[in-house]
């Protein structure tokens, strides 16, 4: 494993969407044609599926350094009132464009800091939304909750609004890791969250924990495994730190290169964690993500229905994703579009009554086919790879997958099939079906590693 991991762990996407954003072709991109093309995917969703919404609610109190998401940190709590304005403005400009009443399959709050918004602002924002759509009784609302800011008010609002899944930020339970991020978060405050969850039925809680922090050692991670199974969440997101400062600017840089535990150490982290988990019942789900068997991850992930869009893994899935407020990606299947990433601009934007897209990528045919093989090697950990399907394009890919084969990581016939071993290179393996990463081959630092 050693080996393999000193050769493989090389930057690569995380596959959250292919093409993936920094291979967008944003030339050819037009507005109008993406709108149409969410027109298009109402039309084709059938009833039962319906469409996905991902609202971004940017702010945080404070800025915790290790923090990779599109934020924006006051403590100026004046700024909700017009955010959620300007969402629902922008939800009515999408309502009208579909023309017909959205059938809703799955509502993410995502963040920054969702519950930095007060209870009744949160009810005003999803009330309005839900105001002339139809809810289908499978759906999943979700929502992410900061620990220090959570109310059992704010829980409970949410449930009575259909929220059923919570997802803890975490990172790291030991206040040595705590103070390095700056994020001082008391276990008392995760214990008094995950309780009020609880008791108001919640029947989903996640936790994200993160590895690879700085100063990071596996005593760490034995204490917030170890405390994370007191309180045993349905699902776990263990991911890896993603350095990657040269986007997020200075929020990353309190700490330097050097106090980050690599390649064999940090790798050496991450199977701590993960035998902890699967010896407590986890089970490992595609990339990052581990849940209970009583979860409707583990459900989708067995029955082969399991999705992967920018949300990470989701048990339903939708064509149609609309993603609301600064920074927000959308997806109709067909096309990405991404949101003005700063705040004033999102806002000037929306208040000119615009959908405030600027930027996306229209999906060649290329692009549509690649896309499905490595949503499936992400979901099902195989894809078919027949001469009939690949055409010319075949030989090229096994000619690509050749080397991981012979390092045990793939195995290959009319199908590419995903090894035990080769799990812990997904990244990789879909790498060789990313046609346009090997046409252009750019400046690889624009992706996290791999391991
Ligand atoms: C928007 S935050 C969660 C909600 C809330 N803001 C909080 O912190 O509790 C989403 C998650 O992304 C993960 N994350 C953020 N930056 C990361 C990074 N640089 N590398 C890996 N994971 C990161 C963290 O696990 C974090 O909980
Ligand atoms: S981890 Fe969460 S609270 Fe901290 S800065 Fe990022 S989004 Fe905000």
């Amino acid at each position: 494993m050693k080996e393999l991991i000193k050769k493989y762990n090389v930057p690569a996407p995380r596959y959250t969407s292919y093409p993936t954003v920094p291979f967008w072709d944003v030339d050819q991109f037009n507005t109008d044609t993406y709108l149409q093309s969410v027109v298009r995917s109402v039309k084709e969703s059938n009833e039962q599926q319906g469409i996905s919404l991902y609202i971004h609610l940017p702010y945080c109190e404070s800025l915790c350094t290790f923090c990779g998401c599109n934020k924006r940190i006051t403590k100026n709590h004046d700024v909700e009132g017009p955010y959620i304005t300007a969402l629902l403005k922008e939800w009515k400009m999408y309502t009208e464009l579909m023309g017909e009443r959205p059938v809703i399959q799955e509502i993410h709050l995502g963040g920054g800091t969702p519950t930095f918004f007060s209870p009744e602002n949160i009810k005003n924002l999803i009330s309005g939304i839900l105001d002339g759509a139809r809810v289908l009784p499978q759906a999943e609302f979700g929502f992410e909750g900061h620990p220090n800011n959570t109310s059992r008010e704010h829980l409970e609002t949410l449930a009575k609004l259909g929220f059923s899944r919570v997802s803890f930020g975490i990172q790291d339970t030991s206040t040595a890791i705590q103070k390095v991020i700056n994020r001082l978060q008391p276990w008392e405050n995760v214990e008094r969250a995950v309780n009020w969850a609880r008791e108001l039925n919640y029947s989903s809680i996640n936790f994200d924990l993160v590895y690879g922090l700085p100063f990071q050692h596996k005593e760490n991670i034995e204490e917030t495994i170890g405390k994370t199974l007191e309180l045993r969440p349905e699902r776990i997101a263990f991911y890896s730190y993603a350095h990657v400062p040269w986007i997020k600017g200075l929020g990353q840089r309190k700490f330097t290169e050097a106090d980050l535990p690599k390649d064999q150490e940090k790798r050496a982290l991450y199977e701590l964690g993960c035998e902890k988990l699967r010896e407590a019942g986890y089970v490992e789900i595609g990339m990052d993500h581990f849940s209970l068997e009583e979860d409707s991850l583990f459900k989708a992930w067995r029955n082969n229905t399991l999705h992967r869009n920018f949300m990470g893994y989701t048990s339903g899935k939708t064509q149609l994703m609309v993603g609301l407020g600064v920074s927000s990606i959308s997806d109709s299947w067909y096309g990405f579009a991404q949101n003005e990433k700063k705040v004033e601009d999102y806002l000037e934007r929306v208040d000119r009554g615009e959908i405030p897209i600027f930027r996306g990528h229209i999906l060649t045919a290329e692009d549509l086919f690649i896309r499905k093989k490595i949503l499936e090697i992400m979901c099902f950990g195989e894809t078919s790879i027949t001469d009939k399907e690949m055409g010319e394009r075949g030989s090229t890919i096994r000619e690509r997958l050749l080397p991981l084969q012979q390092d045990g990581l793939v195995q290959l016939g009319e199908k590419v099939k995903v090894t035990e071993q080769g799990r812990t290179f997904l990244r990789n393996i879909c790498m060789a079906f990313d046609a346009r990463l090997w046409r252009t081959s750019p400046d690889q630092q624009m992706f996290s590693m791999s391991v």
